[in-house]
């Protein structure tokens, strides 16, 4: 079997060496010919003498060709530090031209075609060390996972593809089924409650790497078929799941990057979060948190500002430190088209410089201003940006524009990997759309007081995320194991018995039969290795990936059927 090329070294010279390979660069130095070879190890050189046996094959050699070849180690007169062989080459007595190839339709040394073209050819686009070097951190990211878990007593149990349609949040992909008529399955969108089975089933600690389909609006970080590091264990409360994972993430780190992280993680409640960040996944890496100023213009004329105190909106801010000389009318302006994304009316500014001037200067007289200054702790310089209106939207978009900010003034540590629990989840989120309350993780989450969900807007959960510097990369709660409970929580959430039964009765029918305390947490496969290996584009971190349209643009999937094929299934188009 093939080794490594690179695994070749000084200590090698003067062994004949055999090598697979393909030829990545060609030069003639007339004469000479010197060829990098590349495996999927790396690059290492060789050299072919106008009096070799094997120059005339070297003259046919272009870029992409498959060879395989013999010769002789030697030392390199001047060696190339940037290469793991550099300090040698393979003087070649034999090439074997194993396959030849066409011209690419990129450069793979020096690429810069298009996204599209190079998905398109994303076979050839992964022979590139930059996508490669993704690919392998995600196998490494798999197997230190896996290793952790089987250290720690979990069995890695699958779980169907083909599953039945039930709520939890995103929109199903179906499957129609050919042999039951008018029938469908649901592709799952995670192993959520078959994990929760195997726990009924006493198998009390399960690990799955699982696939997950999820129809929803695709983002930078979002794929409609993604994995995940999935975990349940019985017998847990929250403190036993964030310590495993913590463990987790901590020999994850070590194994893939050689870098130990410092536990136990931070944490955050989700108001907190919202409140200081305005996101359920605060970047903590820089400050500039979002702060309250409502109290500060109670007595305001200034009546956009008294309306929307009057109607229980609030009044927020950021302050950005040493901007008032780079930030002119005409980028404050574009900072305002940006939150109106957020579906922010305006964006109020005043710049302080021992007095304040700005958009609502006019508006600050003495109390408001040593408010400020107080509150704020303002310095010369400062730049204050505020949003006034409904909670919500002032915190979200208040939360966009930091990090925007953050971003922009370059305030990121790009070297920081600040983790974050955060904790006390809201059990239920108002669904403008459905026109009802829906649960915030999965209708299977533990009520943090049984006895309190009437009060919707405030009842809390017994869920947890893990964030990565601005990132979700995880999210798990304690489940419900008492039937009644689940009952209870079905009914606030608007399910009637037999809508409950018809979704999933197997689940509250399994409850019924000696269900022990459980809970766990999914791990986002991509999102952590896009982390791990710097890059914010989930896309690199998947070999065959699928564009922002769900399409894969090299098989061209999705496609239309045949008419057979859809007779078949019973299935006739609109
Ligand atoms: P959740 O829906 O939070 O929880 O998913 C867990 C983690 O999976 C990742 N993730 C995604 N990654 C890429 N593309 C997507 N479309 C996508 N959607 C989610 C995120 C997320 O944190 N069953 C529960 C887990 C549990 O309660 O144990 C679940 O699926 O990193």
């Amino acid at each position: 079997m093939k080794v490594n090329n690179t695994n070749f070294n000084k200590e090698n010279v003067g062994e004949t060496v055999t090598l697979n390979g393909w030829v990545s660069k060609k030069r003639d130095l007339g004469g000479l010919v010197f060829i990098d070879l590349r495996d999927r190890s790396g690059i290492i050189q060789l050299v072919i003498n106008p009096e070799s046996p094997a120059y005339e094959n070297a003259l046919k050699l272009k870029n992409e060709f498959v060879v395989k070849v013999v010769g002789e180690v030697a030392l390199r007169q001047n060696s190339n530090d940037n290469l793991k062989t550099g300090e040698i080459e393979v003087i070649v007595n034999d090439i074997e031209i194993l396959n030849e190839s066409k011209e690419l339709p990129f450069d793979l040394n020096n690429t810069t075609a298009l996204e599209d073209t190079r998905l398109k050819y994303r076979y050839l686009d992964l022979r590139r060390d930059e996508l490669k070097n993704k690919i392998v951190m995600k196998h490494k990211v798999m197997q230190a996972a896996r290793e952790y878990l089987n250290n720690n007593e979990f069995l890695e149990i699958e779980t169907p593809i083909l599953c039945k349609s039930t709520p939890e949040g995103a929109r199903d992909y179906l499957v129609p089924s050919r042999v039951n008529k008018g029938s469908f399955y649901a592709l799952p969108q995670s192993p959520q409650l078959f994990k929760q089975l195997l726990m009924m089933s006493g198998f009390e600690k399960y690990y799955q790497v699982a696939r997950c389909f999820r129809d929803e609006d695709l983002r930078a970080d979002r794929q409609p078929e993604f994995t995940q590091i999935d975990l349940e264990m019985s017998f847990v409360n929250e403190e036993d799941v964030m310590n495993l994972t913590e463990g987790l993430l901590t020999h994850i780190f070590k194994k893939a990057k050689n870098m130990d992280i410092k536990t136990p993680f931070m944490r955050m409640t989700y108001k907190d979060a919202m409140d200081l960040y305005g996101s359920d996944k605060p970047d903590t890496r820089f400050d500039m948190t979002i702060n309250d100023i409502t109290d500060g213009f109670k007595n305001t004329d200034f009546t956009v500002f008294k309306n929307v105190i009057d109607s229980n909106g609030i009044i927020n801010c950021l302050v950005v430190k040493n901007a008032v000389d780079s930030y002119s009318r005409k980028n404050i302006d574009a900072l305002t088209e940006f939150v109106k994304t957020y579906k922010a009316n305006a964006l109020a500014f005043l710049k302080y410089n021992g007095e304040f001037t700005g958009s609502i200067a006019k508006f600050v007289d003495a109390e408001t201003s040593d408010y400020l200054k107080e509150k704020l702790n303002l310095e010369d310089n400062d730049l204050i940006l505020i949003i006034a209106g409904e909670r919500k939207m002032v915190k979200t978009s208040l939360g966009a524009l930091r990090l925007k900010l953050g971003k922009d003034l370059d305030l990121i540590d790009k070297d920081k990997f600040n983790f974050l629990w955060v904790t006390d989840f809201p059990m239920f989120e108002y669904s403008e759309e459905e026109g009802r309350y829906i649960s915030c993780h999965h209708p299977f989450t533990h009520p943090a007081d049984v006895d309190n969900l009437d009060d919707k807007e405030n009842a809390l959960a017994r869920a947890y995320d893990i964030v990565l510097n601005g990132y979700e990369v995880g999210g798990g709660s304690i489940r419900i194991h008492d039937p009644k409970v689940q009952e209870k929580v079905l009914e606030a959430l608007e399910f009637t018995k037999e809508d409950a039964y018809e979704k999933f009765g197997f689940l509250l029918d399994a409850l019924t039969f000696g269900a022990p305390p459980h809970g766990g947490l999914a791990l986002g496969l991509e999102r952590l290795t896009m982390i791990l290996s710097g890059t914010d584009n989930i896309r690199d971190v998947i070999a065959f990936p699928k564009t922002t349209s769900a399409s894969c643009l090299m098989t061209e999937a999705p496609n239309e059927v045949s008419t057979k094929q859809l007779d078949e299934l019973h299935i006739k188009l609109k």
